[in-house]
């Protein structure tokens, strides 16, 4: 069965296969790139790398308005219970977690994690196993060597990796980062939003994989 991947802008995407919408990281709200708005969208469910705004910014609302299940860390997991967010999955980095879909699994990310000031536990990144295809979203980070593992361990079908720098690994950290975890597609994300992060990504050229540079509204389809 093949999903469909939405690139929504800066690090949000929708992947669909069949009657299965699954959201990651929400942010349209305030988002220069947004190729939608919250309340267009009709998740079934909602992974959350971290707690940064650019991450989660609508999450709480269209968890409420949708009834979608949320999967993140056990912290922003907390923090949605107190905004009356009833259906939640938490997870810590390593863990997996069986959904209708198929599985979840939090995988380690070098960053940081805080909403409002409140600490938001671990940034991690997604493995969302969709009818039988894995796409791994790395959420936000820098290059680290278990990458490789990672890719080894999880085989993903396509890894969704940032390429803004300064936040996050640049482009040519970014393209070994790609390298490393071996997917056959990579989709660059989270570049471009803001100056403060770079539009310019010709260096991202990983070796035998190939690029899908998404403009904020156009998708993918993996057969
Ligand atoms: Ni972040
Ligand atoms: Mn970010």
């Amino acid at each position: 069965m093949s999903i469909k991947i939405d690139f929504l802008g800066h690090a949000t995407f929708m992947l669909t296969s069949g009657e299965h919408r699954v959201l990651i990281d929400p942010f349209l709200t305030g988002n220069p790139k947004a190729s939608t708005t919250a309340d267009q969208l009709d998740p079934t469910a909602i992974c959350i790398t971290h707690g940064h705004a650019d991450h989660m910014a609508d999450a709480a609302s269209i968890a409420k308005r949708t009834g979608a299940t949320v999967y993140s860390a056990f912290e922003i997991c907390e923090y949605l219970g107190e905004q009356g967010i009833e259906n939640l999955e938490p997870g810590n980095p390593g863990g997996s977690i069986a959904a209708p879909f198929g599985h979840v699994s939090f995988t380690p990310a070098v960053h940081s994690s805080s909403f409002e000031g409140r600490y938001m536990g671990m940034p991690m990144g997604v493995v969302v196993e969709l009818i039988g295809k894995r796409i791994y979203h790395l959420g936000d980070t820098g290059l680290f060597g278990d990458l490789k593992l990672i890719g080894d361990l999880h085989q993903p079908h396509a890894a969704i990796i940032p390429v803004g720098d300064r936040f996050t690994m640049g482009p040519a950290h970014a393209k070994v980062a790609a390298e490393m975890i071996g997917a056959p597609v990579a989709i660059p994300c989270h570049y471009g939003t803001w100056p403060l992060l770079v539009s310019d990504i010709s260096a991202f050229t990983p070796d035998g994989i190939e690029v899908e540079a998404l403009q904020p509204g156009a998708s993918l389809t993996l057969e």
